[in-house]
């Protein structure tokens, strides 16, 4: 309207009469793409012929000039020239040169035309695509973003293989329900912006569903803590990792409270059962991997036990030791009578005859034998008849196992005369193996 102001007031009528005439001639406005670091060659509407004087505004809140075909006129820039002495060319285009440019022609009237420059840049990386369970419904959502371009580029979502298309959209989201979607399935997400690349690029996602790892079987002590554990591997998405008690059909979820503690790592889940008891808790439990490509369960059995005593660790502890010293000693006995005697001779000081009798060497030999023999009874049998003075020894050993050295000692006799119905028991005995 610069030029306007300086004409007669009809002849401002008839440039605003021009201007309608020029804008609907070129439809409004023209639009013209232009790419960073390009060049860009905007048209002074779209005439043919004999063209007057132009001059070029850039029309921001109010009109700046930018250059004219008066060459008395300096260019606001060396960046613009005029190409056929009409249009404006500019050079290396950066983001800020996008906005709306205005042309003025002064020929036999004064015309108008407007020229919308958008600068596109094609998104400097390339697309990322991804899929999630879309929030409050089992379906899959599929994501594809390329970011930093302008104008926004195109989505267009295809199954691979087969190239069956899913969608196609300048969002990038699709929205999959669980028919469509099978473990292992691919979806390619291929992009195309208005400055190219021409081929487009695109990234592509391959669905998984979950696989469950988690130790069949725990134990919590009564009052105590457990914690079990489950984890996912391979799902694709993430799936979600519910812990659920099957002691009622259906199975319920088990939400967190003071006794239940749920924790997730990832796609690591654990339940940590507070203060056990064994009506409350005991029994299975399922952990569960739920994605819409799959769903996937695992049972765990918890048991609960009374907690062991530290107090019944040692007594059996003690105990066991007692055992094993009362089992050695009674085979030093067995098989080192003299030793034993020396040991309880050296307490007794008394008696020295008894102790002289019973060590008898050929008695020691025959004991021996009588050791043996137990063990190799059909041996023993047929020597039997020699073996039958020997017998009283052994019965005296015997009571010397049983530490009644005093009885022995003073009962010899009494022994000796049982000897008799002794002999048949430990002929008896001795057939057993037979
Ligand atoms: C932009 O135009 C200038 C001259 O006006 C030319 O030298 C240059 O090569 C052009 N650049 C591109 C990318 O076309
Ligand atoms: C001018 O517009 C007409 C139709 O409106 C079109 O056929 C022609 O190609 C355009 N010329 C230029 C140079 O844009
Ligand atoms: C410049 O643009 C504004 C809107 O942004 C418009 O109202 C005005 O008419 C334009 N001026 C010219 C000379 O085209
Ligand atoms: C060109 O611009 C100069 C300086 O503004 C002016 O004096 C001259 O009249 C203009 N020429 C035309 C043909 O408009
Ligand atoms: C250019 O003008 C059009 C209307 O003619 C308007 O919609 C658009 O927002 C303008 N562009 C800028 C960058 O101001
Ligand atoms: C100027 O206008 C007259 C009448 O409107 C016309 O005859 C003439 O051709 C026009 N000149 C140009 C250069 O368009
Ligand atoms: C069980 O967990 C609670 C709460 O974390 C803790 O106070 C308590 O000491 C734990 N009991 C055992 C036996 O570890
Ligand atoms: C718990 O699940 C197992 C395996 O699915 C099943 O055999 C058992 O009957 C279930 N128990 C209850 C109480 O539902
Ligand atoms: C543990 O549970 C028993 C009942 O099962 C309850 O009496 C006791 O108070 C609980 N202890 C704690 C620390 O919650």
């Amino acid at each position: 309207m610069a030029a306007g102001g300086s004409a007669s007031e009809p002849r401002v009528l008839v440039c605003l009469g021009a201007l309608l005439a020029g804008w609907v001639a070129v439809g409004l406005e023209a639009v013209v793409i232009g790419e960073v670091h390009e060049n860009v060659t905007l048209h002074c509407g779209n005439i043919s012929g004999l063209r007057g004087q132009v001059t070029w505004y850039r029309n921001n809140s109010e009109p700046v000039f930018l250059l004219s075909s008066n060459s008395s006129l300096r260019p606001a820039e060396p960046r613009f020239s005029l190409v056929d002495a009409t249009s404006l060319h500019i050079e290396s285009l950066s983001l800020e040169d996008e906005g709306n440019y205005t042309c003025q022609e002064i020929l036999n009237v004064t015309q108008w035309f407007q020229v919308w420059l958008q600068v596109a840049n094609p998104p400097p990386s390339a697309p990322q695509c991804w899929a999630q369970m879309a929030s409050g419904s089992f379906m899959l959502q599929l994501t594809c973003r390329w970011d930093g371009g302008y104008p926004d580029p195109d989505f267009l979502w295809i199954e691979e293989p087969g190239g069956v298309i899913v969608g196609k959209s300048k969002l990038g989201v699709e929205m999959l329900s669980e028919s469509q979607l099978s473990d292992g399935k691919k979806f390619k997400c291929v992009t195309s912006h208005i400055v190219g690349p021409e081929s487009g690029a695109s990234c592509m996602v391959q669905i998984r569903g979950p696989s469950l790892l988690s130790e069949p079987m725990k134990t919590c002590f009564i009052g105590g803590n457990v914690t079990l554990t489950c984890q996912v591997s391979g799902a694709y998405p993430p799936a979600k990792i519910l812990w659920l008690r099957n002691l009622t059909q259906p199975e319920v979820v088990i939400q967190p409270s003071s006794r239940h503690l749920i924790t997730q790592d990832g796609q690591n889940s654990t339940l940590t059962i507070h203060n056990c008891s064994q009506d409350l808790d005991e029994g299975y439990y399922v952990c569960r991997a739920d994605s819409p490509v799959g769903v996937r369960e695992v049972e765990i059995w918890l048991s609960v036990k009374e907690p062991l005593n530290i107090g019944g660790i040692v007594g059996t502890i003690v105990s066991l030791l007692l055992l094993g010293l009362a089992i050695i000693s009674g085979l030093l006995l067995y098989y080192s009578p003299v030793f034993c005697w020396k040991v309880g001779n050296t307490f007794r000081g008394q008696n020295m005859d008894d102790v002289m009798v019973l060590v008898d060497s050929e008695e020691e030999e025959e004991e021996e034998d009588a050791a043996v023999g137990e063990q190799e009874g059909a041996h023993e049998r047929e020597e039997l008849p020699k073996e039958i003075p020997k017998q009283d020894h052994i019965h005296r050993v015997t009571a010397l196992v049983n530490g009644n050295i005093e009885q022995m000692g003073n009962g010899f006799q009494d022994l000796q005369d049982d000897s008799s119905e002794e002999q048949s028991d430990i002929v008896q005995e001795e057939d057993r193996p037979v």
